[in-house]
């Protein structure tokens, strides 16, 4: 492909490059799929205004997340994984947010540990806390989270029990890939990326492997992970942690103005409006449609990001008109990642900024957080 130009192009080289046990992980939802599509059609429904004869020098995508300064306000996403979309793939990104100015968050499901990517990211970044049943291990991680200087602890709030993809299941998912004739003649294509995972020899899922009971390969992390889970996480838990941690909270898979009131009563610093990308409840409704019910349920008492389906810098523009004061992106980072390493991951930065300094622009506004709702056009009944 000879010239990058949008997220898409990222997500062909993306699927060309990488073994298709990976890209299909990245680019599959729960189910049906329902929600996974929707929350990409649904940002198309959102239209932009477009205004002329309006003075449009001097623009600027800057904003603050969490009280953090960001070039713009797109965070990455903790993605599980990520160092088999690309080897060290967890440091090559946290490495390009922290040079592009915007925050990385890092999976407790990561292939690098805290401290691989602590050790070698040229800034602080946020960790993802999922809640295990073994409270030794929550303790533990963290206080690795602590001592790593980690700026923000996302809660995850989603996945205490794991929606179905069948795309993973088919492939027999699993990390390092088992060695079937499919994954070999498969994996045999992708020439830089056997290279590059061989020439950089990194314990599997670094948080866990050595580090939770009983957990000292990466096949038994598969069996464990599944039962750990805790089922029984509730806002006693949730507040057990959060005195624990002692830092910024963020609780992250809000969809319902129910659950986002509690949260801001129970004092986060911010919620990300979530549906996990369409990989957990097949059927949810989107969460571009959520939003605003979930602001004037949380009023000025926490701050608002969303994430899942975001695709474009329009697609930015649109939450933060709407009044979320920050988004998270997943795949659109990913495809970056799989396709170029750490240079694609800062081209789909690039490529989220200039969409959305232009279309800023194009709507007659000149500074990010001037967007208001005035800037769009919306189907009626569509909320
Ligand atoms: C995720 N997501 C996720 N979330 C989380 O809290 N911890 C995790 O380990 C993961 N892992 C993960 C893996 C992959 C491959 C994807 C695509 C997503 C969800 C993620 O943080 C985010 O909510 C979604 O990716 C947002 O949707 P988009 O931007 O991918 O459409």
């Amino acid at each position: 492909m000879a010239v990058i130009t949008c997220i898409a192009d990222l997500k062909e080289l993306h699927r060309k490059r990488t073994p298709k046990m990976f890209f299909d992980y990245c680019e599959s939802g729960s189910y049906t799929e329902q929600t996974f599509r929707e929350n990409i059609s649904d940002f198309a429904q959102v239209r932009l205004r477009q205004k002329v004869a309006v003075d449009m020098s001097g623009r600027s995508t800057e904003s603050a997340m969490i009280d953090q300064k960001v070039a713009m306000p797109v965070a990455l996403a903790p993605v599980g994984m990520t160092g088999m979309q690309r080897a060290d793939g967890e440091i090559k990104a946290a490495r390009a947010a922290a040079k592009f100015g915007v925050p990385f968050t890092l999976s407790t499901m990561s292939i690098c540990s805290i401290e691989d990517v602590a050790a070698q990211s040229p800034a602080p970044f946020w960790f993802q806390l999922y809640v295990m049943r073994d409270e030794d291990f929550v303790d533990a991680i963290i206080e690795r989270a602590k001592t790593a200087g980690c700026s923000a602890l996302v809660l995850t709030l989603d996945l205490q029990i794991l929606g179905q993809r069948h795309k993973d299941l088919k492939n027999g998912l699993s990390a390092p890939p088992k060695l079937t004739l499919p994954n070999i003649v498969n994996m045999a294509t992708k020439v830089q990326w056997g290279l590059e995972m061989l020439g950089t020899p990194r314990r599997f899922f670094g948080n866990i492997v050595g580090h939770a009971k009983g957990v000292n390969d990466p096949s038994s992390l598969m069996t464990w992970t599944a039962e750990q889970f805790d089922p029984k996480l509730d806002w006693s838990k949730i507040a057990r942690i959060r005195d624990q941690w002692g830092g910024k909270l963020i609780l992250k898979g809000i969809l319902d103005a129910e659950d986002a009131r509690m949260a801001a009563d129970f004092g986060a610093d911010a919620i990300v409006v979530s549906n996990h990308g369409g990989r957990q409840l097949d059927g949810a409704l989107s969460t571009i449609r959520m939003l605003p019910s979930i602001l004037a349920a949380v009023g000025d008492r926490t701050e608002v990001f969303l994430d899942s389906g975001i695709r474009s810098g329009q697609d930015v523009l649109k939450a933060l008109a709407l009044g979320a004061t920050g988004t998270m992106i997943g795949r659109a980072f990913i495809y970056g990642l799989g396709a170029m390493g750490e240079a694609g991951v800062t081209a789909a930065l690039e490529i989220i900024r200039k969409e959305l300094d232009t279309s800023m622009a194009l709507c007659g506004e000149r500074d990010v957080k001037a967007l208001r709702r005035e800037n769009l056009l919306v189907p009626e009944g569509f909320f």
